[in-house]
């Protein structure tokens, strides 16, 4: 059992909890994720990490409730725990991997749209602590639903927050503020978005524009998280690739995100499952059970 520690709102519906998971916490890093499961009957429910904490042996997640497990989630309180809580998985962010000395040399722009801002956090957090000071976007549709500003604050090197109803901040979309900034003459080498999947898209669309390369976090995909269930098939370039066991970060100007969030609808019914099969034969992936693509 996992005991959460803390538990409470951090704006709207958005939840935070921090868990004791000191297995985790020891060796995970920014953009990688967890499962977790209330009970022996919940749903498997991967969630990005949005902070940890290896001397107390904590993670910190962040989640919306969107189905009757993470309505469960956030019933909890400090004190109750959780069955499963399984980490770190997924690959951790190029940039906590990459030759630090290069990293260094780039000018890095963060773009975080809503819940999204909390798997942004962890990676500017890490590049902080290691003297690189990157600029942040955070994207929030009013002002109530801003997320993580004041810690942002503390690790970033300029914050821009926008709302898109103008209540706070900057007004406009994310993709208005990468235009604006632009026009401001503030020039990056690397774009990181991550948020829902068409502030995604329009966001490589914005980028691609100003050439910046561009990595997105492919989390929104994804169901069971363990390479299993074939959900988070997506072609990037010419290649097929599972967000969960080789992402679930990718060069968004890669990803066709049309075709992504279209596969998304369909594989939320039988009939969908199996005409994804029909279509993507060998390299449908699978062992749900639920489509025979394993067979
Ligand atoms: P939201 O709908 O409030 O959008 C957040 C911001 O994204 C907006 O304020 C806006 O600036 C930008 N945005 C939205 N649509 C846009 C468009 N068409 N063009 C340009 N910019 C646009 O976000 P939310 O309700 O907090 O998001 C929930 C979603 O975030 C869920 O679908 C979840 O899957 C996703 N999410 C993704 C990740 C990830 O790793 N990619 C992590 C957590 C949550
Ligand atoms: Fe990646 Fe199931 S979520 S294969």
């Amino acid at each position: 059992m996992y005991k959460i520690l803390k538990a409470g709102k951090l704006a709207g519906n958005i939840y935070e909890m921090v868990v004791e998971a000191p297995r985790v916490a020891k060796r995970c890093l920014p953009g990688q994720f967890i499962i977790v499961k209330a009970d022996e009957k919940g749903e498997r429910i991967p969630l990005t990490i949005c902070d940890y904490d290896r001397e107390a042996g904590t993670i910190t997640i962040v989640f919306q409730p969107v189905g009757a497990s993470t309505e469960k989630f956030s019933k909890l309180q400090a004190g109750d725990s959780f069955r499963d809580f399984v980490g770190p998985l997924g690959r951790p962010s190029e940039l906590c991997t990459d030759d630090l000395e290069e990293v260094r040399k780039k000018k890095i722009l963060f773009v975080a749209g809503g819940v999204g801002t909390a798997p942004v956090y962890p990676q500017v957090k890490w590049l902080h602590e290691h003297g690189i000071a990157a600029d942040v976007i955070v994207g929030a549709k009013t002002k109530d639903l801003v997320i993580l500003e004041k810690e942002l604050s503390e690790v970033a090197g300029n914050l821009y927050v926008t709302t898109d109803d103008g209540s706070y901040g900057r007004s406009g979309m994310v993709t208005k503020v990468i235009d604006d900034l632009h026009s401001e003459g503030k020039t990056y080498d690397l774009c990181v978005s991550i948020g829902p999947m068409i502030m995604m898209k329009f966001c490589c669309l914005t980028t691609k524009k100003y050439n910046l390369k561009t990595i997105v976090s492919m989390n929104p995909i994804m169901v069971d998280g363990t390479g299993m269930c074939g959900a988070c098939r997506i072609v990037v370039g010419d290649e097929v690739k599972f967000a969960c066991v080789d992402g679930p970060e990718f060069d968004g100007h890669l990803i066709d995100f049309d075709a992504a969030m279209k596969r998304q609808t369909l594989y939320k019914t039988e009939e969908g499952r199996a005409l994804l099969k029909l279509q993507e034969g060998d390299t449908h992936h699978g062992g749900c059970g639920n489509c025979g693509g394993d067979k």
